[in-house]
């Protein structure tokens, strides 16, 4: 039996992953998944039920009920994909993504989504979700490009946006994200780097398409 096709694609908040990743999964037929759905989820669920950041036994308990499909987040049939981007979550995601109980249940379910292929966006899918698919890429870019892009994104959604604060939120998750001590966003060491500073989606999606190893 031929192994499903696994495509890792790591790197900071607004370093293009979601756009790159949707158009290589496409190409390759195999589908897209944003990873950081679980954890938003998670952190949702936990501030409105009113579970504390370190109640790791409810924090787990969460995980299960979860449903990511198409690019959407359920709770049980609950569609939580509008609530998971609400800014209120951001002390909870980063507090919530550090307890290693929760990360592993949350890789458990990520591992199950590659059965038939699938090309997975977040911060530790080639270090450790999939450390053995030889497909792994590290996007980054500049703060100043990915508060851009992720202004951008808001207004698109016709959401209000405020250049200081985005720009104090992503470099607050940049700290956060690679300094935790439990699966801290670095790159692999045999991923593939790309910088997208300047570069438009099709390039960089073509460059993935020419590396990815069948
Ligand atoms: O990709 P995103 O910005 O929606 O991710 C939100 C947060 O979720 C991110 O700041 C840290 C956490 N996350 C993680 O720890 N590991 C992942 N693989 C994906 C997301």
């Amino acid at each position: 039996m031929t192994r499903p096709l696994v495509v890792a694609v790591d790197g900071p908040a607004g370093a293009g992953k979601s756009a790159v990743s949707r158009r290589v999964a496409e190409a390759l037929g195999v589908p897209f998944v944003d990873s950081g759905m679980f954890y938003r989820a998670v952190a949702w669920l936990a501030l409105e039920e009113g579970v504390a950041s370190d109640d790791v036994e409810r924090l787990v308990e969460l995980v299960p009920r979860l449903r990511v499909e198409a690019e959407r987040v359920f709770s049980q049939d609950r569609d939580l994909t509008a609530d998971i981007h609400r800014p209120e979550i951001n002390d909870n995601l980063s507090a919530i993504s550090q307890v290693a109980a929760v990360r592993d249940a949350i890789n458990q379910r990520q591992r199950r989504l590659a059965d038939q292929g699938v090309v997975m966006a977040g911060r530790d899918i080639g270090t450790v979700v999939f450390p053995e698919t030889p497909n792994k890429f590290f996007l980054t870019a500049s703060l100043g490009e990915r508060v851009r892009r992720r202004l951008a994104q808001k207004l698109r959604r016709g959401e209000q946006a405020d250049a200081g604060e985005m720009e104090r939120e992503i470099a607050g998750r940049d700290v956060a994200d690679s300094t935790r001590l439990v699966a801290p966003l670095r790159p692999a060491p045999d991923a593939v780097l790309i910088d997208t500073d300047g570069v438009d989606v099709d390039q960089v999606v073509r460059r993935i398409l020419e590396q990815v190893k069948r």
